[in-house]
């Protein structure tokens, strides 16, 4: 938690409001970063136009039993960011559990006022269901609602625009219903105060990611090799890698497999988990946000939050060269809303063109989301490659996103590898058609980097790559191939049972747990001496474009010859021929035998992309089963979302 950790530890949510002399609150609930930082940003913007003393507060750190109370009748907004099958994120379950014991139609919460935005993906079935949840139960107990539910579509891709929508509209309520004035001579107000400092102590962070990693703790983990857990969102493991190399190549994309060794680490995980890593900054990306900004990386400063509710976004004291290479999201596309805060600091020649980019949508997509300028390209662009020179540091370091962990379906499985987890990940290296600018996933591109660091001499000079990392350099934290991970434990599990026979649907990278699930089933036999005649089968559905790109394949041959007839591999290669051949093509084609394995209770798993296959994929299941029944889709389609509900049906989508 980042936010809103009173220093006190007090639970009670109207006390430690009292205590803190605050008239708003910003309550969030998230999984992994998102709802935060969109609580954040709201908070931010309340106290910048209208001066409201804001708290922005994690749900996990507070009772609700005050609820009721709030001093002066203060109105909260909620946002909460859906996980899983509709699922709170897990820092909330006992927000959820307070919600669940209201009772319903007693009023309880006649006194509050409140807003509240959604993080959904429409790809999956129960989209917002925790933010729709919580409207509920919040308006049933009589709380009242302020506008209107707002619901953010990472589906869509329209997060930042739904926001923007909400927020405006809200945001005027709020003026209404508390009278509040927009100061047009506002300045901006930080919410820390910075300290410049004249040397680096061992006091200093130069990025590492917890403080357990401050240089003198660093020693103490190399002496007797441990580090201290737990290890979480909070604090990552610094994970030797063991292996790295590539399963293929080709011009536009490259596929990496990564070992990280976790042993002596305490770290467990179950075959079907994801693995966060924690990603830094490449040189090219940090050197264009210093110029941009005409920032000096070797500054050194020191921040203090100025009230016991704000919790630092890093490590402190540190270096503007650390925040910006370890600490800030400075990759993804430039938001609306980023560029609004920025306007009062445009330079005065294009300050008129800034302000009608940051209000019109159209425009603004037009001209810098569809090129998919980050921050600091887009606004070198604007400035027709001309420094910002007047952005204040401590705003950068306010309304940007803290640069977040990314998450991989851990293709390894914990039976057979209890020690090392694996990764497969796929780096697209096609430059914008418009811009010329490679957008290269930040984490994906730092593993090819390592991968070929390890296995070439001549690695500096390797020209194809888009990105460069100081991986050895004096500011790598992680030199010698060591990155920070930690294991999020997810829902994606194969049948208790051996004997359940299983559909597995994965082309590209969504082929990863399926690896870790056939590699466990071969352990079970190798290891746990279980029959391989007594295993349910096991069909496998991979797709990719041709032979080449081709995931594992020498490795399926190898697992046949342990699961004999049990396993099955069935690929569709979508670009040899002239018509498309997708997984779902080849699901149609075996309609008998899918009905057959469905009859005998197989479960179903699907991973990969959210956006068209796994509704693809869906689709054909639901004809599958309305032919086979001769029942209508629609009575198809509950059957597949009954299937979804007692875990028969999975899905690991992105
Ligand atoms: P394509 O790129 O040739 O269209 C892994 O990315 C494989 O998934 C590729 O063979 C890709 O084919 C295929 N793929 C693309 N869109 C798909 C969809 N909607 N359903 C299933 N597979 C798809």
């Amino acid at each position: 938690p980042a936010l809103g950790v009173n220093s006190s530890g007090c639970r009670d949510i109207a006390q430690v409001l009292r205590e803190n002399d605050k008239n708003y609150l910003v309550l969030f609930g998230s999984q992994t970063g998102t709802a935060e930082d969109y609580a954040k940003k709201f908070g931010k913007e309340l106290t910048a136009r209208f001066q409201l003393r804001v708290m922005v507060a994690d749900l996990e750190n507070y009772d609700f039993e005050s609820l009721n109370e709030l001093p002066d009748n203060m109105p909260v907004t909620f946002v909460i960011s859906t996980y899983g099958e509709g699922d709170f994120p897990d820092g909330s379950v006992n927000f959820e559990q307070f919600l669940n014991e209201l009772e319903e139609g007693d009023d309880s919460l006649g006194n509050l006022r409140f807003s509240i935005f959604g993080l959904g993906n429409t790809t999956y079935e129960f989209f917002d269901g925790a933010a729709r949840k919580a409207l509920d139960k919040l308006q049933n107990a009589g709380a009242n609602l302020i506008g209107k539910l707002g619901e953010g579509d990472d589906g869509a891709g329209t997060t930042d625009e739904d926001y923007m929508t909400w927020k405006e509209e809200t945001i005027d309520l709020l003026q209404k219903e508390l009278g509040l004035h927009e100061d047009e001579n506002k300045e901006y107000q930080p919410s820390f105060i910075f300290t410049q400092m004249n040397e680096i102590t061992d006091k200093t962070s130069l990025g590492e990611p917890s403080k357990q990693y401050l240089p003198s703790e660093t020693l103490q983990y190399d002496v007797d090799g441990k580090q201290r857990g737990p290890f979480d969102l909070n604090q990552p493991f610094v994970a030797p890698i063991v292996e790295s190399h590539e399963l293929f190549q080709s011009p536009e994309r490259n596929c990496i497999h990564t070992e990280f060794d976790i042993s002596g680490s305490e770290i467990t995980y179950e075959t079907g988990d994801h693995l966060a890593i924690w990603p830094s900054n490449s040189n090219e990306t940090v050197a264009q946000f210093l110029k941009v900004f005409q920032l000096n990386p070797d500054e050194i400063f020191d921040l203090k939050a100025k009230d016991t509710t704000m919790k630092l976004p890093f490590l402190s004291p540190t270096t503007i060269g650390a925040v910006v290479r370890y600490y800030l999201e400075i990759t993804g596309p430039i938001s609306r809303q980023s560029l609004g805060l920025l306007v009062n600091y445009a330079p005065v020649t294009i300050k008129e063109h800034v302000t009608r980019l940051s209000k019109d949508k159209e425009l603004f997509a037009a001209e810098l989301l569809k090129p998919k300028y980050n921050l600091a390209d887009a606004l070198l662009k604007l400035n027709q490659g001309e420094p910002w020179k007047n952005v204040p540091w401590l705003l950068l370091i306010e309304m940007l996103p803290k640069l977040l962990p990314r998450y991989y379906s851990i293709s390894s499985s914990s039976l057979s590898e209890p020690q090392t987890i694996h990764a497969t990940s796929i780096v697209e290296n096609t430059a914008n058609e418009i811009t010329g600018i490679n957008t290269t996933g930040v984490t994906t591109n730092l593993l090819r980097n390592i991968s070929l660091s390890r296995t070439n001499d001549k690695f500096s000079e390797i020209e194809a790559m888009p990105v460069h990392y100081d991986l050895n350099g004096p500011r790598n934290l992680f030199a010698d191939s060591r990155l920070p991970i930690h294991v999020r434990h997810s829902t994606f599990r194969l049948p208790k049972s051996s004997n359940v026979p299983i559909i597995m649907i994965g082309p590209g990278t969504g082929v990863a747990p399926f690896r870790g699930f056939i590699r466990e089933r071969c352990a079970q036999v190798n290891k746990e001496n279980v029959d391989v005649k007594t295993l349910g089968k096991m069909i496998l559905f991979y797709g990719s474009r041709d032979n080449n790109d081709y995931l594992y394949k020498d490795e399926w041959i190898e697992y046949g010859k342990i699961l004999e007839d049990k396993f099955e591999i069935d690929v569709a290669l979508s670009r040899v021929q002239e018509q498309k051949i997708y997984v779902q093509h080849r699901i149609m084609d075996r309609k008998s035998e899918i009905t057959d394995l469905l009859n005998k209770g197989a479960h179903i798993y699907v991973c990969g992309d959210a956006g068209r296959m796994a509704k693809d994929v869906q689709g054909s299941i639901v004809q599958i089963l309305s032919e086979s029944k001769s029942i209508t889709e629609t009575e198809a389609q509950e059957i597949v979302k009954a299937m979804k509900v007692a875990g028969k049906y999975q899905e690991d989508i992105w």
